[in-house]
């Protein structure tokens, strides 16, 4: 009886560690895909600073072409910067109820071979990556583009201080979701093409 005691308690010591490593409430990989959508509505509750540098940090762990790594990131949590960016992006108007935007930058001269398209490539995926954190951690994001227009692209880097020579991809929006947006079923098997064309 002792030894099924102390083999239940070793059982339940290591379901807490794992539990304590994967983090209270995060999603597995699946499902944090899946359940990934553009979220447009706030509740407008501040963003943590830990939850913001987790964020980013997965952002950084995107692949990119020969490791080049040619991304950057403004994270914007003040409301007057929240409100002037969301000023001169018609798209981006949620912004105002935002509690923190992440802007993902992007540099050719820092990109394999110098080359804009990989610049640009590189930091989407690193784009990518952070809307599935925000999602992981239970928060909402959506890509609003500032690349390739030129006039947004131009009021994100007037507003932020950004260089001419750095392109700030996009406007990443993030907040507490009200619940209002749901992720699309997007499966098309037609999409497909098994061994050729
Ligand atoms: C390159 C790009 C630009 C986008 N620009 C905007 C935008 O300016 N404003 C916006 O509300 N959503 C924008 N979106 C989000 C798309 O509208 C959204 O991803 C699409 O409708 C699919 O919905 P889902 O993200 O919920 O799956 C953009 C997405 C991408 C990939």
């Amino acid at each position: 009886m002792r030894k099924i005691l102390v083999g239940f308690f070793m059982c339940l010591l290591m379901a807490g560690m794992v539990y304590a490593q994967e983090g209270a409430g995060m999603k597995d990989t699946f499902s944090v895909i899946h359940s990934r959508k553009s979220v447009r509505n706030f509740t407008g509750a501040p963003v943590g600073r830990t939850d913001l540098d987790r964020i980013i940090r997965a952002g950084m762990a995107a692949p990119s072409a020969v490791n080049a790594q040619p991304w950057s990131f403004v994270v914007v949590t003040e409301r007057k910067k929240l409100d002037e960016l969301a000023a001169g992006l018609p798209y981006a108007r949620m912004l105002l109820k935002a509690g923190a935007a992440i802007i993902v930058c992007t540099d050719p001269d820092k990109a394999y071979d110098q080359n804009r398209d990989l610049a640009v490539i590189d930091a989407s995926l690193a784009g990518e990556n952070i809307l599935l954190a925000i999602e992981a951690l239970g928060l909402g994001g959506v890509w609003t583009a500032a690349y390739p227009y030129a006039d947004r692209m131009n009021h994100v880097r007037t507003v932020l201080g950004i260089p001419q020579e750095v392109i700030p991809l996009n406007v990443t929006p993030v907040g507490v979701p009200t619940g209002a947006d749901q992720p699309k079923d997007k499966y098309k098997p037609e999409k497909i093409h098994w061994e050729k064309w």
